[in-house]
């Protein structure tokens, strides 16, 4: 099977976690898209969606499903998103796409995050996929001196705003055996809008797209 047909395998299956007349929340990325069409072909629909980017919005709308924003719901019942990596114990590394800060949202509001990834994904660490952190534009430097002396190798994303409207930092190099912990710490600077470290919001079940078919990871 292809990486795209492993990304449409789970996409499907994660509509089983889906309420037919709920409001869902959806992520962003190539393996959300399979998701989204996957929520346009269900027999009863859902009733809306709290979108994580601009592009799933545009997605969303294109099949007729109401998109509603964060601050209109107090709860999401369950919140679909892919990863850029993902251990064992469901911490993820996510931003790849550059809607980092919307999704934590996202996974905040919601009771359950179903991570839907291809087996690619899966790590015993993370780190090898470059970390993303969004950031106000005039902390850039010193958020950077920060990396390095902790030994990464940060870098601006080349011609990317957030739809917030701020750079992403990417820093390369990292070994992160304790995620939660540098996710805590990364929250402290001055200048950091959101880390893509998802360890306190966590993956509650991850669906594995494997050539064995899909694998559920809790
Ligand atoms: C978006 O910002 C990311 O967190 C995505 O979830 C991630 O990049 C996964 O994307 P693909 O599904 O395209 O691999």
């Amino acid at each position: 099977m292809t990486q795209d047909e492993l990304k449409a395998l789970v996409g499907q299956a994660a509509i089983a976690y889906v309420q037919p007349g709920s409001i869902v929340g959806v992520g962003t990325g190539s393996t959300v898209n399979h998701f989204i069409d996957a929520l346009g072909r269900m027999p009863v629909r859902v009733a809306g969606a709290v979108s994580s980017s601009v592009q799933s919005t545009a997605r969303l709308k294109a099949l007729g499903i109401p998109v509603l924003e964060a601050n209109d719901v107090t709860r999401l019942g369950v919140y679909v998103d892919g990863a850029d990596e993902i251990d064992a114990h469901g911490c993820m590394i996510k931003g790849g796409g550059a809607a980092l800060t919307r999704e934590k949202i996202c996974a905040d509001l919601a009771d359950k995050f179903v991570c839907i990834a291809d087996e690619s994904k899966r790590v015993d660490v993370l780190g090898r996929f470059p970390l993303p952190v969004e950031v106000i534009a005039i902390a850039v430097a010193q958020i950077m001196r920060r990396f390095a002396a902790m030994g990464g190798q940060p870098s601006v994303r080349a011609n990317v705003l957030t739809d917030n409207g701020h750079p992403i930092i990417d820093v390369r190099g990292l070994s992160i055996t304790d995620p939660e912990a540098l996710e805590r710490e990364i929250n402290q600077w001055p200048g950091v809008v959101s880390v893509g470290i998802f360890a306190r919001h966590r993956a509650d079940v991850c669906l594995l797209g494997t050539s064995s078919g899909v694998q559920t990871l809790t």
